[in-house]
């Protein structure tokens, strides 16, 4: 749903989610990535759900995307992802064949994440979707949130950005696949390696970056974290071809949807409308982004991209409080 309306309609509830008990750790209230229910002393629930249509047309590799996706709002929180409950929409008239891939696909992401398939639910739908919704455990004093982030510490993302231009080129038909790769790669690789750099150097404040794009996941930090954020375009790491394809026009409604929202809480005055347009971008299965001290941060990359073919980078700082901006791009 589009940023806006998705907070209209959750603002008319409450009754469910009251905390009378204090066991919720984290609620839909801070707009982080998965909800934290503590179970005892050392340890908490982590729980998630996430489905969509596909991105490519390779169906093994949609449900590796699909797991992928889903995965990440755990290792987003700091938490070990445990059981998944798998949910489709098929057309009718889909060949089975077809279904048994997107599920192999699914299967190989958890089988790699260490995670228990338990079950899962289906129905017929004219477009097809699919995902999960997992289950995991964080210790209470390690949960990673949209709160966490410090003045002084510096920001990493941790995979480049330019999945939705590339998805839309792909949609269009001027590219086939083999085209884009690189943002293949990324969508299917998990978070679990950033996941357990956030917890070895002590990362409080992080997020993942999916359909709200940089642009909303980094306002939503500054403000869950009561801070303002600077981020330098030349650091972004991109895609090949990315721009490429934003200066051709292949922009989804939702990267629009994404710079009208939280285009109120930034100054984006330094951009150009392409550099726009990439800050926006919404990411499927994208990367972390996380407040580090800045002491602990290059060691942090050089763990997380050594060896990878999909690389992180620094892209900026946390600073006092604004009144002017959230998120500033120099
Ligand atoms: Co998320
Ligand atoms: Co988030
Ligand atoms: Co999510």
């Amino acid at each position: 749903m589009a940023p806006g309306r998705l907070s209209q309609v959750l603002s008319k509830l409450g009754g469910s989610c009251k905390n009378e008990d204090g066991k919720i750790l984290v609620g839909f209230d801070t707009m982080d990535d998965a909800g934290v229910y503590e179970l005892s002393s050392s340890q908490a629930l982590v729980q998630t759900v996430d489905f969509f249509t596909p991105v490519t047309d390779d169906p093994f590799t949609f449900g590796q995307i699909a797991a992928a996706n889903s995965l990440s709002d755990v290792y987003a929180m700091g938490g070990v992802p445990l059981t998944a409950l798998s949910i489709g929409g098929f057309p009718d008239d889909l060949d089975s064949e077809i279904i048994s891939e997107i599920l192999r696909g699914g299967e190989d992401k958890l089988i790699e994440a260490n995670v228990t398939l338990l079950g899962g639910h289906t129905v017929s739908d004219p477009e097809l979707k699919y995902g999960f919704s997992i289950t995991g455990l964080v210790h209470p004093k390690e949960i990673i949130t949209n709160s966490g982030a410090n003045v002084g510490q510096v920001l990493i993302l941790t995979k480049p950005l330019g999945t939705a231009c590339a998805a839309t080129a792909l949609k269009i038909g001027v590219v086939v696949e083999d085209d884009i790769r690189e943002q293949l790669e990324s969508m299917k690789l998990l978070n679990k390696d950033g996941s357990r750099l956030m917890q070895k150097y002590g990362v409080k404040g992080g997020t993942d970056v999916t359909g709200f794009g940089l642009i909303g996941h980094s306002v939503e930090l500054a403000t869950s974290s009561n801070v303002s954020i600077e981020i330098e375009m030349k650091k972004l790491p991109v895609f090949n071809r990315t721009w490429e394809f934003i200066k051709e026009g292949y922009t989804p409604q939702g990267t629009k949807n994404n710079l009208r929202h939280f285009g109120v809480d930034t100054d984006l005055s330094a951009l150009t409308d392409d550099e726009k347009m990439l800050f926006a971008d919404p990411q499927t299965s994208g990367g972390l982004l996380l407040a580090i001290d800045e002491d602990k941060a290059e060691s942090f990359l050089k763990e997380l991209n050594e060896g990878s073919i999909i690389k992180g980078a620094i892209i900026g700082r946390v600073i006092e409080k604004n009144e002017d901006f959230k998120v500033k791009v120099l």
